[in-house]
């Protein structure tokens, strides 16, 4: 079955198909993964790649309480623990790069400040704080300065990536975080270079890939996209020509992938298989309901896509390749325990031998 089958990434071949999704556990109390984390990504490292929880480049990147980061000396030496942990059980890892821009708050920058985004818009959405449910804010809009400095921002959160013996980086641009709220009319009515035509609206996306390609490598890049989605706030009216503009302008770099976050329709998804030429890893939207082999390697039979990445299944399942060759059974998703809390419903799901 293609699901088992290996797959080229950048220069890594992977032992098989299955992609763990990126996932906030919002379990980095003070902005530090732990070693319950280690244990957590370890027993998942059968998957052919796991790709981590958002991780903020930067202290104004944060968009949720206790997620963890990538730009202190701390931080890079806590997330080497599992790197360290997930290669001695021979997986990969990429860590997933995510700016929240506007879905952010005061209330988690030590300063107080507001969050950044292309222009001074709310997400019309709430968080949920240590204090309970808050409004987003509106956003600073950001300067030429502040998109300079956001750029090498991701650059050096790149660089601590290799330094935390990561495989490699996904640059978070799906979901309606700050990569996004750039692509999309909705949110971003900036009249300057980086807003407008469509081809103003990728060129935040295009310059952060090719800073982060030419600081690390532009196999050791991947990037995420949601095209069409309506989370955070964002909408993009015209998804077709931002994908195909940003798909055209990304190909000749070479990246290790564009890992789509499939909508209700498959459209899009077809739209960026036939205009990205290199690996193409697909969260494949879903309908409720078990899930069988069959379902699961659809898309690489029928060749949409390269490898296929799973989310609250694999949260749920850290023994998931073994149980899709057997055909099940699938420990059901505590969502309760998804965001915070200690090890329950995080370390503690069984495996098919227990
Ligand atoms: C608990 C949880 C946390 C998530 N956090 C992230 C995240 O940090 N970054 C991201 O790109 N997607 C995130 N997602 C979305 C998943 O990566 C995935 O796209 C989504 O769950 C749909 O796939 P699934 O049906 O296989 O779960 C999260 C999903 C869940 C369930």
């Amino acid at each position: 079955m293609k699901l088992f089958e290996k797959v080229t990434v950048g220069k890594l071949e992977l032992a098989n198909r299955m992609v763990m999704a990126p996932m906030t556990r919002s379990r980095a109390y003070g902005g530090l993964v732990s070693e319950l984390t280690a244990e957590y990504y370890a027993q998942r490292a059968g998957a052919g790649l796991l790709i981590t929880e958002g991780t903020q480049p930067s202290v104004i990147g944060q968009g949720y309480i206790q997620t963890p980061g990538l730009h202190s000396a701390e931080q890079v030496a806590a997330w080497r623990r599992v790197t360290d942990a997930v290669h001695g059980k021979d997986g990969r890892i990429f860590v997933q790069l995510m700016h929240a821009g506007r879905i952010g708050h005061p209330t988690l920058y030590p300063d107080g400040a507001l969050p950044l985004a292309p222009s001074a818009i709310a997400s019309g959405e709430q968080l949920y704080t240590a204090e309970g449910m808050l409004d987003h804010p509106v956003p600073r809009e950001m300067t030429l300065e502040d998109i300079t400095r956001t750029t090498e921002d991701f650059v050096s959160a790149a660089r601590n990536a290799m330094e935390a013996g990561f495989d490699g980086v996904e640059l978070h641009g799906a979901n309606g975080y700050l990569i996004q709220q750039f692509l999309a009319g909705s949110s971003n009515r900036r009249t300057d270079a980086y807003g407008g035509s469509v081809e103003n609206r990728i060129r935040f996306a295009v310059e952060v890939v090719q800073a982060v390609s030419d600081a690390i490598g532009p196999e050791r890049v991947g990037i995420r996209i949601s095209p069409g989605v309506r989370i955070n706030g964002v909408v993009e009216d015209d998804a077709a020509e931002i994908y195909t503009a940003l798909m055209r302008a990304l190909a000749p770099y070479g990246l290790a992938y564009v890992h789509v976050l499939e909508m209700a329709t498959r459209e899009l998804t077809e739209l960026v298989r036939a205009e990205w030429p290199g690996t193409l890893i697909l969260n494949p939207h879903r309908e409720p309901g078990p899930l069988t082999v069959e379902a699961a390697s659809e898309a690489l039979e029928e060749k949409l896509a390269d490898a296929i990445s799973f989310g609250a299944l694999w949260l749920a399942n850290p023994d998931l390749p073994e149980r899709i060759k057997a055909g099940g059974p699938y420990n059901e998703a505590r969502r309760e325990t998804f965001y915070g809390g200690d090890h329950r419903g995080y370390t503690d799901y069984p495996t098919l031998t227990g």
